[in-house]
């Protein structure tokens, strides 16, 4: 086996990071598929969006790194999270984290890194990357950001922007055409934005996913969710 890393990074906080890791990795379990979730996130929010009962550990990725003594949590069939203990990262540390992925790409189809706006590690977990998916806002600051971003880590490893917390006023209209122009002759893919919804809210509030709601407004957020999976899943095979 050889699995497939996949992060989901932008440059500004807030925008549904988490949230649509969480999606995404559940989403892709449920396919049978061995997902493992990592992030550089020592706040560990994956906690606080998919796991009811204990959240305590001792031993994240350092400790997997330099000892082989992560925990990893078990947060549904087929899908796992490792923690990270602290964000003080020594040079050792970076340097073993490709060998690490290596061994984990032997034992999940996916692994899923949970990103923050701003950290050195990520540019190493954004070169061991498959692919990025990056979430946007539509507002100026965050459409440009993303175009920043682009330009940054290029066109070729970017599988989606997915535009989430979308409200269909003028101003976020107008900002979704512009990334529709950017994206036109493009193969990145660009679901139908994902709305700011209470019932998300609430969602997230009950540790719950997107798959596991069978409602209208459900049935929306999870076609934009499966497009991104079917995509992911076609360049698997
Ligand atoms: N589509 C949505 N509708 C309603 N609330 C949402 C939606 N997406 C995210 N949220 C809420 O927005 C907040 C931020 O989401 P999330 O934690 O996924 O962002 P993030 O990018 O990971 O943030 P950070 O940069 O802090 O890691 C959360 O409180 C979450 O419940
Ligand atoms: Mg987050």
């Amino acid at each position: 086996m050889s699995g497939r890393i996949i992060t989901i990074k932008n440059n500004k906080g807030g925008v549904g990071k988490t949230f649509i890791t969480a999606q995404l990795a559940h989403g892709l379990s449920l396919l049978e598929k061995k997902v493992l979730i990592l992030t550089s996130d020592s706040q560990n929010n994956i906690f606080n969006y998919l796991l009811k009962g204990n959240k305590d550990f001792e031993n994240g990725l350092k400790a997997e790194i330099s000892k082989r003594k992560g925990e990893y949590f078990r947060l549904r069939e087929n899908l796992y999270f490792l923690p990270l203990e602290n964000s003080s990262f020594g040079s050792q540390f970076i340097k073993e984290i490709p060998n690490y992925l290596e061994r984990m790409k032997k034992e999940y189809d996916y692994i899923l890194i949970d990103s923050i706006p701003t950290l050195k590690i990520d540019n190493i977990f954004l070169e061991n990357s498959d692919y990025i998916i990056i979430p946007a806002f539509c507002d100026e600051v965050t459409i440009e950001g993303i175009l920043n971003l682009i330009g940054e880590i290029g066109k070729e490893k970017i599988l989606s922007i997915v535009v989430n917390k979308f409200k269909s006023t003028e101003i976020q209209n107008y900002f979704l055409e512009q990334l529709k122009g950017v994206l036109e002759n493009t193969t990145i893919l660009f679901p139908d934005p994902i709305k700011q919804l209470s019932f998300i809210e609430k969602m997230l509030y009950n540790k719950k996913t997107i798959w596991e709601y069978s409602n209208k407004e459900a049935t929306q957020v999870q076609e934009s969710f499966y497009e991104i999976i079917k995509n992911i899943e076609m360049k698997n095979n």
